[in-house]
């Protein structure tokens, strides 16, 4: 039996060796600071590193704007193209760590028999399937515009960096159901107000089509965030979530 929370030897806390704590505490009150400027020094340090830093990345020059022919993106010229382009390279990037995220639920999910406790692991193949989806739906619509799907964007870069964490705490054989949920909430938060972000870009550039096409996408992220939502709140406020929680 898996439970939710368990009563074991964690040491971390300073109640589990009260002589030694006194000790640490002792010295650390003793011990000289290693900089006597308080924070003014190391924010000089940091201040000319980013003075000095080049960009995260560049954007690839479309290979059709290379051969010169005309592209939707060259009368976007004026509409700044470029921000699109970084911001769909960084939703086919999530959109691709979102199935993974779904896959490795869906595994957890069924080893551990979540649909005996009403998470129904069809459901979260289902959101798989939608995610990998909205990463065609991404690739479809870079193609239109004449940019590289498969280049790595600046964006997609420091969201890859920023949702790292989400896809170690799912994929950790140790991590419970509700610790996965809540390290997908946070992945599905920022895929609902990217998709709508998107699409507020995309009309703004007079992009119909592709705003349009974003728009079912953006209505089946609304439900994920909403599902996973409610079944957090079942895990956390029920009783059941002993049941929910236990392997076979
Ligand atoms: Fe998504
Ligand atoms: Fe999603």
């Amino acid at each position: 039996m898996k439970k939710l929370t368990e009563m074991g030897l964690n040491r971390t806390g300073v109640d589990s060796s009260p002589i030694d704590s006194k000790d640490i505490i002792g010295a650390a009150l003793n011990s000289t600071p290693t900089s006597l400027d308080g924070d003014e020094e190391i924010g000089k340090i940091r201040a000319s590193y980013i003075m000095n830093a080049k960009p995260l990345g560049t954007l690839p020059v479309p290979g059709t704007i290379k051969g010169g022919v005309s592209t939707i993106l060259e009368k976007l010229a004026g509409n700044r193209p470029e921000l699109l382009i970084d911001k769909l390279g960084e939703r086919l990037a999530f959109e691709r760590t979102g199935t993974r995220l779904y896959e490795a639920i869906v595994q957890k999910c069924r080893v551990l028999d979540s649909d005996r406790a009403g998470i129904p692991v069809a459901t979260l193949e289902r959101f798989r399937d939608q995610e990998l989806r909205h990463f065609g739906l991404v690739r479809d619509a870079l193609m239109s515009l004449g940019a590289d799907p498969t280049a790595q964007t600046p964006a997609a870069d420091a969201a890859a960096v920023a949702s790292g964490g989400i896809l170690k705490v799912v994929s950790d054989p140790r991590t419970s159901v509700l610790q996965s949920f809540e390290a997908i909430l946070i992945a599905e938060l920022a895929d609902f107000e990217s998709w709508d972000m998107l699409i507020r870009v995309a009309e703004e550039m007079e992009l119909k089509e592709i705003a349009a096409s974003f728009r079912g996408a953006y209505d089946e992220e609304k439900v994920h965030l909403e599902t996973i939502r409610s079944w957090l709140s079942d895990l956390m406020l029920t009783k059941k979530t002993a049941v929910k929680e236990s392997a076979a």
